[in-house]
């Protein structure tokens, strides 16, 4: 079934060069004064239990100034004599470590292979850190990630030796960069929208795997299990969050992970799973009758959230407000809900955040930006007002509907009784028509109804 599957998948696309990498720290020193120090810190890998760790992930900023994913990494920018010094701190070559771990490119393989100036074994990041904060002024750094940085840099501030009072040196000001970071992050370049078109592809070919290998009496487990091994045999490092796997009502719980439900004939399963591709996401939701055929009441809510969500795709457009598609589908689905005779209340009334009935069927939002984190970096409403999307950024696009008859807050139509239906694409912003990533994923009633339980 997989290589039937890996047919339908383009070729790898060439890794992020590091002339990018090299833009991207340029775009940011571009910004700082030359008496900064930038650090970029990764949280410590986390135990299992024992000897065992969980699967390392770096911070999703260190992948981005210098692709660097390995444990115990942190990157320093810091202009010297006029040049920007990018210094790369790397767990060092180690035999016995290396043996039982896996092997290292070390502090030769990171001066050879990444695009950095200097690199140093992480054993000496402190009496690196501290030399290179007696010669600046301001730390760039997000807190609260590494604790023993925090304080090394806390205690630097704090320090009132000789050197300071002859010298003024050592740094007066903490300042986080996320904030500058982000801004760089949420336009995605030419090679970023590849990484991310491929884990999009495999995401989509990984729901049409799931989809064929549907019929009743399925696990949820066993369909999360398909979806999530075609991610790595594809060559994506696994999901980039967990997959949501959920039959009946269970898909009418937003975050529902269990998936250890069994999948019946006449129920509708939503399965929210995506794969991680050197670092970038993809988020991909569909929804699908288990027995290959929708009811009428399925049909019903089933084509209502596709034609909210095409309509609020449309407005995935450059100089649109980033909540366009969120308004759009709002409007698209309290329409129907109207038509449906779900909701009694006028257009106006239905869409009121307070006294609306639509936020009792549909109760988040749209879409987030995508890249390397799946809920992406970047400020929705800088000074208070929505952001204009811009072309390269990257969003989803994933309106539902939610009938939970267990609910004890509202009144659940009988006619819709635990159905839930979530669609979502990702689409890049392009300055023509917007470029849906996860194109490739089939939707409509038709396709998925031809696909559903038939083997490739
Ligand atoms: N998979 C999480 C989300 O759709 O936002
Ligand atoms: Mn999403
Ligand atoms: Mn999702």
């Amino acid at each position: 079934m997989y290589d039937a599957a890996l047919e339908l998948i383009g070729a790898e696309p060439q890794p992020i060069s590091n002339e990018e990498y090299s833009r991207r720290v340029e775009r940011l020193t571009a910004q700082l004064r030359p008496d900064d120090l930038l650090i970029v810190p990764a949280s410590p890998a986390a135990v299992h239990s024992n000897d065992v760790h969980y699967p390392y992930r770096t911070q999703s900023d260190l992948l981005y100034l210098v692709g660097w994913d390995e444990p115990d990494a942190l990157l320093t920018v810091q202009n010297v004599d006029g040049t920007w010094i990018r210094t790369l701190f790397v767990q060092p070559k180690d035999t016995l470590k290396e043996i039982w771990e896996g092997r290292r490119p070390g502090i030769e393989g990171a001066l050879n292979g990444w695009a950095v100036d200097a690199a140093y074994s992480c054993d000496d990041l402190e009496q690196q850190l501290n030399s290179m904060l007696s010669d600046s002024k301001r730390v760039l750094l997000r807190t609260g990630i590494r604790s023993d940085v925090d304080e090394i840099v806390v205690r630097s501030l704090e320090r009132r030796d000789r050197a300071r009072q002859h010298f003024g040196t050592g740094p007066v000001t903490i300042e986080d960069p996320s904030a500058r970071i982000a801004e760089l992050r949420l336009r995605k370049s030419a090679a970023e929208i590849e990484q991310m078109r491929f884990a999009s592809d495999v995401s989509s070919v990984a729901h049409v795997a799931a989809m064929r290998n549907t019929k009743p009496g399925r696990m949820e487990y066993q369909l999360q299990a398909t979806i999530e091994g075609f991610f790595v045999y594809a060559g994506a490092s696994g999901w980039a969050y967990p997959s949501i796997v959920g039959c009946g009502d269970n898909a009418t719980v937003l975050h529902y992970h269990q998936n250890n439900d069994v999948c019946e004939d006449g129920e509708v399963i939503l399965i929210d799973a995506g794969a991680e591709y050197r670092g970038y996401a993809a988020d991909i939701t569909r929804s699908w009758p288990i027995n290959g055929t929708f009811t009428e009441a399925q049909r019903e809510i089933y084509q209502l959230v596709l034609d909210a969500q095409l309509a609020a795709i449309e407005k995935c457009r450059p100089g649109l407000p980033y909540n366009a598609p969120h308004d759009e589908a709002r409007r698209v689905l309290a329409e129907g809900l109207i038509a449906l005779g779900v909701i009694t209340q006028s257009l106006e009334e239905a869409l009121d955040m307070e006294t609306g009935d639509l936020k009792k069927w549909y109760m988040h939002n749209t879409g987030h930006w995508i890249g390397l984190d799946v809920h992406d970096v970047g400020v929705y409403k800088p000074n208070g007002e929505p952001r204009l999307l811009e072309e390269g950024m990257v969003l989803t696009v994933e309106p539902g509907l939610y009938f939970g008859a267990w609910r004890p807050d509202v009144d659940c139509p009988q006619r819709y009784a635990n159905l839930g239906i979530r669609i979502e694409d990702d689409v890049l912003v392009t300055a023509n028509d917007p470029d849906v990533l996860t194109a490739s994923c089939p939707k409509t009633i038709e396709e998925i109804e031809q696909i559903t339980g038939t083997p490739f």
